[in-house]
């Protein structure tokens, strides 16, 4: 790892992060991508410097050529003639803000220890090697630690940094990144993933040219506007093939991504918390901390990329006990009820539930205080007896003797104007006291930097927890923060940040009394879907948007930086609560058997072939849940035809995959259908068959007509009647081959309905259609 005194050369399996101690005791980056053997001489890669160079600041009369602001530098600082955006800004006491952070010395150990007071990647078995740096400015005796750590199998490289006041003089932060990485710019393009509530997650992808590019989030989340997952890729990479970075924060608060092409056409790339009004004192002898951001290179294209981020995440991230762990198949009861339930009416949808083979049966928003609709009750977290009469302990129970687990919907984080808590604490949320606050969804937000909020939430929630039988709980966090102020802190720009410490002490403290309970994270939908949470809960609500059409873009997406095992999923009603689109209840699960699989609509209402198409989805989901969950997750590119997405989860040992087709709009007299698999294996024979689905008679309309000997009017009563009893089944389909033949070939499906003519060899598609193929590994011969 360390070659010779002022080199560091960091592998992972396909990459190296090279960079070296110049002159001068900075540091330069002088490679990170493609793997390289240890060189006998490095000096190849220096930045040279012999001569002055134009209007630029010498560094010092000692070294006159070094100009700061022309080098790669792993990390910098104001005042010393870079003049790109800095790392780190620091208001020293005499109100100055140049820093002159050179090196001291360094450290390689196995293994990594937990960051303070932040949630971060952990690491099995020494798997990891850290690299800790220290710099120093001497004149302002602060000391600057760089971590890095390098996970060698998943290609992924960590870094933070610790600032240490070794001075008696009070410093403040007002910026201070995780990380600053320089590279040279090849032409790259810098894809950003944004939205907002129920359109999370949208692809956007800019060429950088000279100037500053930011990624960031100001509502006190992650956010569903800007994730802070980013890619920045070469000028030909696509899905398989060519060079890209992945970038991404372990935080749930303001985050900034920033990306600078200079006069030099160097890029400077920084993750961190966002300096968006912050400002954060470090006091004589304290230590402050950044959260740790995640870099990995990737030469085998996007999806190469994505095999890295999951493979860290799976191992790394996500809690230990919850690694590999299969997830249940859950009932939701939000949109079937909204706030209109009593047990009653919650028994007989679990006892549907149960009988479809659902295995959990979660209590959404509704069940508390008065909360009748959205206007109260935040914070008031005992049972509603008019709703639950027997509680929730008798609730679990009932459900837990139909053969489910129970679980429950909690937003802690939040206090309605109109419950008990605001009556006792009005100073318990975060508003000015001098001024009208903003309201998010009727409510406001706590302050979790308060001691005597957070000894509140663990107290209530523990209590809570051990009253009843739960072994799932949604975290739910429904508003962005606004009016900040804290009556406890006496630095206000500290708040957004506190704010993020708390929350994870809270979390940490429950979780530490229940370490096995499953915790679902949402923040009214994909809001804070980050790493930071994934530390604590391995699975988070993706969108309030079911609708599969839209759910397939925000889950494809999601999948550049995270794995499937990772994304709550359901199946819920049409027309679609939030876009009034009718899909079928096959694409609805085809799309949510991709991330784990929920249901959230009325059980009760559905037809008895609904109810048949449920169970056997189900069934199905069971046989494939390992694969579907924790296979590797491959977007299979198709460039000839942008109206489809296509999906394949892959156990690693390539003997069994599961294949997803899906197709936007029915196009007229359609081109032939080429299904191509991915990353099979090729000497293996598998067999594939098409999972049978359900199609109503209604969809046929009129066309019915030609097939069967009495009239059927459409939209009639006979045709109704038939619907309930009667589904067209779609075409079998099951053939053998040779993975390479799927995967460099693919192969030609049935041919797809276009209006002239239908036989068994059809098969029906139509606007939002899909089908599923599972592949098996088998021994037969030829
Ligand atoms: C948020 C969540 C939903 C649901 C509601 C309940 O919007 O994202 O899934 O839990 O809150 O109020």
């Amino acid at each position: 790892m360390i070659k010779g005194d002022r080199i560091f050369h960091l592998n992972t399996k396909d990459s190296s992060y090279i960079f070296r101690i110049l002159e001068n005791g900075y540091l330069e980056n002088l490679h990170y991508g493609n793997k390289i053997r240890e060189c006998d001489d490095y000096s190849l890669l220096y930045k040279k410097c012999s001569v002055t160079e134009g209007n630029s600041i010498s560094y010092s009369s000692e070294f006159p050529n070094i100009n700061l602001d022309n080098i790669c530098l792993e990390y910098s600082g104001v005042g010393k003639g870079d003049l790109r955006e800095s790392p780190i800004e620091l208001i020293l006491e005499d109100g100055t803000f140049t820093t002159d952070f050179i090196f001291l010395e360094s450290r390689s150990s196995k293994g990594k220890v937990k960051i303070p007071g932040l949630p971060s990647s952990h690491s099995i078995d020494d798997e990891c090697e850290t690299l800790e740096i220290d710099l120093i400015d001497y004149e302002a005796n602060l000391k600057l630690t760089l971590y890095y750590h390098v996970f060698y199998d998943s290609n992924v490289i960590t870094r933070y940094v610790k600032l240490s006041n070794l001075s008696d003089k009070k410093i403040s932060i007002n910026k201070i990144m995780s990380m600053q990485l320089d590279i040279p710019n090849y032409n790259y393009s810098m894809i950003t993933f944004d939205g907002t509530w129920a359109r999370e997650m949208q692809m956007h992808t800019k060429k950088l040219e000279s100037g500053v590019y930011i990624n960031d989030s100001k509502g006190g989340t992650s956010s569903n506007r800007h994730n802070p997952f980013v890619i920045f890729k070469g000028e030909d990479t696509g899905e398989n093939h060519g060079l890209c970075y992945g970038m991404n924060l372990i935080y749930s608060g303001n985050h900034i991504e920033i990306a600078e092409v200079n006069y030099a056409n160097k890029l400077r790339i920084q993750t961190g918390i966002n300096p968006y009004c912050f400002n954060f004192n470090v006091d004589p002898g304290e230590d402050f901390y950044t959260p740790e951001a995640v870099l990995s290179f990737s030469k085998d294209g996007l999806n190469g990329l994505s095999k890295n981020m999951h493979k860290f995440i799976k191992d790394n991230i996500i809690p230990n006990n919850f690694k590999d762990k299969e997830r249940p198949i859950l009932i939701n009861s939000w949109e079937a009820n909204y706030f209109d339930f009593d047990d009653k009416k919650l028994i007989s949808q679990a006892k549907e539930a149960a009988s479809l083979g659902i295995e959990l049966f979660v209590l959404d928003d509704g069940w508390f205080g008065e909360r009748n609709n959205d206007t109260s009750s935040l914070g008031d977290w005992y049972v509603n007896n008019k709703k639950l009469s027997k509680g929730l302990a008798g609730l679990s129970t009932e459900i837990n003797n139909l053969g489910m687990e129970f679980g429950l919907w909690l937003e802690p984080e939040m206090i309605s104007e109109n419950s008990n808590l605001y009556k006792k604490h009005p100073n318990w949320a975060i508003n000015i006291p001098y001024r009208k606050p903003s309201v998010g969804r009727n409510q406001f937000v706590l302050d979790l930097s308060r001691s005597d909020v957070k000894k509140y939430l663990i107290e209530t929630i523990n209590s809570l927890l051990e009253s009843a039988n739960i072994s799932y709980v949604k975290w739910d966090m429904n508003r962005n923060l606004s009016d900040m102020y804290s009556g406890v802190l006496n630095n206000q720009g500290e708040l957004y940040h506190r704010y993020v410490l708390g929350l994870y002490e809270i979390i940490e403290a429950i979780q530490e009394k229940f370490p096995n309970i499953l915790f679902e994270g949402c923040s009214a939908g994909g809001n804070r879907f980050d790493l930071g949470i994934l530390c604590y809960m391995p699975q988070i609500w993706a969108s309030d948007n079911t609708d599969a059409s839209e759910r397939v873009k925000i889950q494809n997406n999601l999948s550049y930086g995270y794995p499937q095992c990772t994304f709550g999923a359901h199946v819920s009603d049409c027309p679609n609560h939030q876009t009034l689109r009718n899909i079928s209840i096959e694409t609805r699960f085809n799309v949510a058997a991709f991330g784990l699989l929920g249901y959230e609509l009325n059980l009760k209402s559905l037809d008895s072939l609904s109810k048949k198409a449920i169970k056997e989805q189900i069934e199905f989901y069971k046989k494939y849940r390992k694969t579907l969950q924790f296979g590797e997750l491959y977007r299979v590119e198709n460039i000839y035809n942008s109206n489809v997405t296509t999906w394949i989860a892959l156990e690693e040992d390539k003997s069994k995959a599961v294949l997803m087709y899906y197709q936007d709009k029915q196009i007229p007299h359609p081109n032939d259908d080429i299904l191509k698999t991915f990353k099979l294996s090729e000497d293996t024979y598998y067999k594939v068959s098409a999972r049978k689905q359900k199609i109503n008679i209604k969809s046929f309309g009129n066309l019915i007509n030609h097939v069967t000997p009495i009239e059927i009017k459409n939209d009639g009563v006979i045709q109704h009647f038939i619907s309930k009893v009667y589904s067209h089944e779609t075409e079998d389909e099951e053939f053998f081959a040779y993975g390479d033949l799927l995967n460099e070939v693919g192969f030609m499906p049935k041919e797809q309905f276009s209006g002239c003519g239908f036989n068994e060899n059809i098969r029906i598609m139509g606007d939002y259609s899909s089908r599923i193929y599972s592949i098996s590994g088998t021994f037969i011969e030829k």
